[in-house]
């Protein structure tokens, strides 16, 4: 029996139609690309810097309303990427900010020995259907079962390499058909899950994926199999690999010269707490938000811009009084969740995951997770944002290393304590402090990712077969506007209009083609709103505004089109 026709998975859907669209490159394309590194196109910058926008509104301009009942107390920075080297000693991540990396002694491919991932087979079971997932069962074989699985790659909860991934499955079995190449796309993200029927000579078989890092990095470098050539003994020990990337500013390269691109924007905030305090109104607890490019030299950038090695962070340090810290974590939890929420995202596919003991940062009290469901790591979810309470490691670590204090002097804390009847001793202890922590650090990159999966829609009913659902206001393009015909003086009125809406909001003006292909461009490119100057424009001022989603269309009063766009971007 021959292979079924393969349909592209649909996050190879979502990469090809950015790249067609305009949204995103790879970067140095003309070059065959650099791995890690992305560019964002005409459409794709609109819609980073609308979300990025957004969030700026809702952090700063605009700050919500916190447990006290009072405006939270919110200012800006924007630091320099490079800071002084000594920063990154006192932050730990000199010393601490590795991943154990492994490679391949003679494909000399690399990746991260804590994101292996293996298949395991499994005799079907008659209730499972095709193309649904199923939680491993206890009694499967488990994941130190190493020499009995075919180790597929790295990266758990992202989808190791669906080629290596497919060619495995197909070649271990002698596979006559794998019923749908978009299962094992969607799937291998998914530790855990049962996930694709395969036919084989050997009957039919049920895969699953279980991440088998944590038994390589125990006991396992010289018999685990490599992912790329299926060999034992082929895979060099796991070693320690620092995440950041250096360069050496001035004129001298040498090793006292050497500084760091920032692999967090946070340690910008920490440095200049101290400025803040001084030059500014805020006091404690205030937050200070930072919005920009971030650098990690990460072993296996995959899964489009999901982990790259230049990418933007949207980050918050919220600096709090110890006693309140946890008061203002769980606040925070709810303000990003509501965020999400914001900007459209289904809330399905959203959710928190608060990290183990034994997974938490070496600075954090406590992290949660906020989760997406990307289509790589459905039905299981890949991290989008994490809001960590970072105590007072930071403040402390710069105290030191800089021996420069960064307490703080609470006043009202003081007073408050005064009338409480605290002795002269405790308030002299209590109301001098450094502050605690909590921080909100989400990915503006991946924000972008996250939206373009979730406008992705396929309909097979459009001339386009897919248009990209975003909600109007992240949109790139608000309005299309269109003549019907290219006669009859209906383009000069349309570029009349254009003319006075382009300076209000983002519109394209087009005349070629038919009006079903100026709509499919529209529908492809997320415009919510298209707009057709006909006949009857020309006779009563009455044009046609067709939806997006709905594609309904209605006639209003040419003169009411502005207002009725900028009604619905809010
Ligand atoms: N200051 C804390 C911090 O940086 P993180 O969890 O390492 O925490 C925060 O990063 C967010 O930055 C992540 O939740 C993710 O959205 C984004 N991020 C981290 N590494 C990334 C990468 N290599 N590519 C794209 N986004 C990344």
């Amino acid at each position: 029996m021959a292979d079924a026709p393969a349909t592209p998975p649909v996050m190879e859907q979502i990469v090809a139609l950015a790249k067609r669209k305009g949204f995103i490159y790879p970067a140095s394309d003309i070059y065959g690309g650099i791995r890690g590194f992305w560019d964002y196109g005409p459409l794709g910058v609109l819609l980073k810097n609308n979300i990025r926008d957004h969030w700026w509104n809702w952090m700063v301009e605009c700050p919500p309303i916190g447990p006290d009942g009072e405006i939270v107390d919110m200012v800006g920075l924007d630091s320099a990427i490079i800071q002084h080297p000594k920063t990154w000693e006192a932050s730990g991540h000199v010393a601490g900010f590795n991943d154990p990396m492994v490679d391949d002694k003679e494909t000399k491919e690399r990746f991260r020995a804590d994101h292996l991932q293996a298949i395991f087979f499994l005799e079907p079971s008659p209730e499972m259907e095709i193309g649904k997932s199923y939680p491993v069962s206890a009694d499967a074989p488990a994941a130190d079962s190493i020499p009995h699985a075919t180790v597929i790659a790295s990266g758990p909860g992202e989808a190791a390499s669906e080629i290596i991934a497919n060619k495995a499955v197909r070649k271990l079995l002698g596979i006559k058909n794998v019923l749908s190449n978009m299962m094992v796309g969607a799937s291998l993200g998914a530790p855990d899950y049962v996930t694709l029927w395969v036919e084989s000579s050997r009957g039919n078989r049920y895969v699953y994926i279980r991440n088998i890092g944590q038994q390589f990095l125990a006991h396992g470098y010289e018999k685990t199999p490599s992912p790329y050539t299926a060999k034992a003994g082929a895979l060099t020990e796991p070693r320690a690999f620092n995440l950041m990337l250096d360069t050496y500013p001035g004129p001298i390269r040498d090793e006292s010269n050497k500084a760091y691109l920032r692999p967090e924007t946070a340690q910008g905030i920490f440095l200049n707490f101290k400025n803040i305090v001084d030059t500014t109104r805020v006091k404690v607890p205030f937050g200070v938000a930072q919005i920009g490019k971030s650098f990690r030299n990460e072993v296996t950038p995959r899964n489009f811009i999901f982990r790259s090695r230049e990418f933007e962070q949207m980050e918050m340090e919220f600096f709090c009084p110890p006693d309140d810290a946890l008061k203002w974590y769980e606040f925070w939890k709810g303000e990003r969740m509501k965020w999400w929420l914001s900007l459209g995202v289904e809330p399905s596919r959203l959710r928190f995951r608060d990290h183990d003991a034994d997974e938490l940062s070496h600075y954090s009290k406590a992290t949660v997770d906020i989760e997406y469901r990307y289509p790589f790591t459905d039905p299981d979810y890949g991290e989008l944002e994490g809001i960590a309470h970072r105590g007072s490691f930071d403040l402390t670590q710069h105290q030191e290393h800089s021996k420069q204090k960064l307490d703080y002097f609470d006043q009202e804390l003081q007073l408050k304590l005064k009338e409480q009847g605290a002795t002269p001793e405790e308030i002299k202890q209590r109301s001098r402090y450094i502050p605690n922590v909590i921080e909100p650090a989400s990915g503006l990159t991946r924000a972008v990712l996250v939206l373009l999966c979730e406008a992705f829609t396929l309909d097979a009913s459009r001339p386009s077969g897919v248009y990209l659902k975003f909600k109007p206001k992240f949109a790139p393009v608000k309005l299309g506007i269109f003549p019907l015909v290219a006669k009859d003086g209906m383009p000069e009125k349309a570029r009349a209009l254009y003319m006075e809406l382009r300076t209000q909001f983002a519109c394209e003006f087009d005349v070629k083609q038919s009006i079903g292909k100026r709509y499919a461009r529209m529908d492809e490119i997320g415009t919510p709103f298209c707009v057709t100057i006909d006949g009857d424009t020309m006779s009563s001022d009455i044009v046609t505004i067709r939806d997006r989603d709905t594609q309904e269309q209605i006639k209003i009063n040419i003169s009411q089109v502005g207002e009725y766009v900028r009604e619905r971007l809010k």
